[in-house]
C-alpha cells in the first residue's frame, strides 16, 4: 500500500515541484544522493574507491521532454567521464544512464545518438556504461538500443528487472560472452499483466534469473540489498565455479554500507550506484517506497525542516 503511494508520488510533477523547493531535503537527500555537481560526485567516488569499492555514477534526471535538456544531460556525462579519467578514477568508476533522460520518450533515435556519444566518451576514459531500466513501456526500446550500442561498444551493460514476467527470457538472450547484466528486483509500479506482484514471486523470479545468468557466459551484476538473495548469489557463484572477477555485487549509495564493506572484505567485487544532481525527486520517492523505515526518516526531516 505505502509502496504504491510513493510510486504514484514519484510520477507526480506537482508534488515534485513542492518537495524539491522545500528545505526538508538536505538530511534525507544527502543520505541517498552524493550532491548536486560533478565535484560532489568525484569526492564520493574517491572515498568509495579508496575503500576498494567500484562505482557507477548516475546523473539524476528522467523523462526528459525537450531536446535541449537531453543534450545538456549528454554533455554532463561527457564532462563527468573526462573528469573521472583526469582524476585517475577510471576504470574503478563507470556511469549508469537512463535513456529517458536522453529523450527516449520523445525521440528514441536521439536517445540512441546521445547514448552512443556517451559510450565513445566512456571508451576514451577507459571505462563502461550501463543502461538503467525504467518502466515496462520502455523495455523493448531500451533492449533494442542496447543491442545497437553493443555492436561498437560490447561492454555496454544492461539492467533486467526480476519483477517482470518476461525477464527470464531476456536473461537467456543476454547470458552470452562479454554481456554485462545487472539483475535487480525492479523499482516501478507495474500492472499484474506484466509483473509479479508479491514479494515472494519477485524473489523466486530473481533466483531463477540469477541461475540463468550465473550458469551462462556473461558477467552477472547482482544488484540487491536482500541478505537472502546475496547468500544465494554467493552459493551460485561457488556452484558455477566463478572467480570473484567473473561477477559483482551492486548496491545503492547510502543503503547497507556495512554490508558493502563486508562483501568487499570477503574478496567480492562490489560496486556502489552513486546518484548526483538536482533532480533527485523520482529517485528518492522510489527509495522511500522500498523501505517503510525511510518514511519515518523523511517525516522527521519534514517536521524539522532543516
Ligand atoms: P528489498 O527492497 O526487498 O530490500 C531488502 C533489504 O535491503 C531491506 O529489508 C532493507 O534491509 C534493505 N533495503 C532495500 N532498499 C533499501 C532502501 N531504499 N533503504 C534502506 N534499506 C534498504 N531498479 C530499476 O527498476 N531499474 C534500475 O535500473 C535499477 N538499478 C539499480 C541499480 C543498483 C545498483 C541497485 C542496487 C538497485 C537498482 N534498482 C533498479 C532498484 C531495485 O530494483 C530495487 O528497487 C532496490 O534495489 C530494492 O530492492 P532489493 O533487492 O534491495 O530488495
Amino acid at each position: 500500500m505505502l509502496r504504491s503511494v510513493f510510486l504514484a508520488a514519484a510520477a507526480s510533477s506537482k508534488l515534485e515541484r513542492l518537495v524539491e523547493s522545500a528545505p526538508v531535503s538536505k538530511g534525507i537527500v544527502r543520505r541517498f544522493v552524493a550532491g548536486s555537481g560533478i565535484d560532489d560526485a568525484l569526492s564520493a567516488t574517491r572515498a568509495l574507491a579508496d575503500d576498494g569499492l567500484g562505482i557507477s555514477l548516475d546523473y539524476l534526471g528522467e523523462d526528459t521532454l525537450t531536446a535541449e535538456q537531453a543534450l545538456a544531460t549528454k554533455e554532463q556525462y561527457v564532462t563527468l567521464l573526462s573528469r573521472l579519467s583526469g582524476a585517475g578514477l577510471t576504470p574503478a568508476a563507470e556511469v549508469s544512464v537512463k535513456l529517458s533522460a536522453l529523450g527516449q520518450k520523445v525521440d528514441d533515435r536521439m536517445a540512441y545518438d546521445y547514448a552512443q556519444q556517451i559510450c565513445v566518451a566512456a571508451s576514451a576514459a577507459g571505462t563502461t556504461v550501463t543502461l538503467d531500466m525504467e518502466d515496462h513501456t520502455t523495455t523493448d526500446s531500451t533492449l533494442e538500443i542496447l543491442a545497437e550500442l553493443r555492436k561498437d561498444h560490447p561492454s555496454t551493460g544492461a539492467v533486467l528487472q526480476a519483477y517482470l514476467r518476461r525477464t527470464e527470457g531476456d536473461c537467456r538472450e543476454l547470458a552470452n560472452a562479454g554481456s554485462r547484466v545487472r539483475l535487480c528486483k525492479g523499482a516501478y509500479a507495474e500492472p499484474e499483466s506484466v509483473a509479479y506482484q508479491s514479494a515472494l514471486d519477485v524473489d523466486k523470479s530473481y533466483v531463477r534469473c540469477l541461475n540463468i545468468l550465473m550458469s551462462g557466459e556473461g558477467y552477472p551484476m547482482v544488484a540487491t540489498h536482500d541478505p537472502r538473495l546475496i547468500a544465494i548469489a554467493e552459493d551460485r557463484a561457488r556452484w558455477f565455479d566463478r572467480d570473484p572477477s567473473e561477477y559483482e555485487f551492486q548496491m545503492l549509495y547510502g543503503v547497507r554500507p556495512e554490508e558493502q564493506a563486508r562483501l568487499a572484505g570477503n574478496g567480492h567485487s562490489v560496486r556502489v550506484y552513486v546518484p548526483f544532481g538536482d533532480q533527485w525527486y523520482g529517485y528518492l520517492m522510489r527509495r522511500l517506497a522500498e523501505r517503510p523505515a525511510n518514511l519515518a526518516f523523511f517525516g522527521r526531516a519534514l517536521a524539522s525542516r532543516k
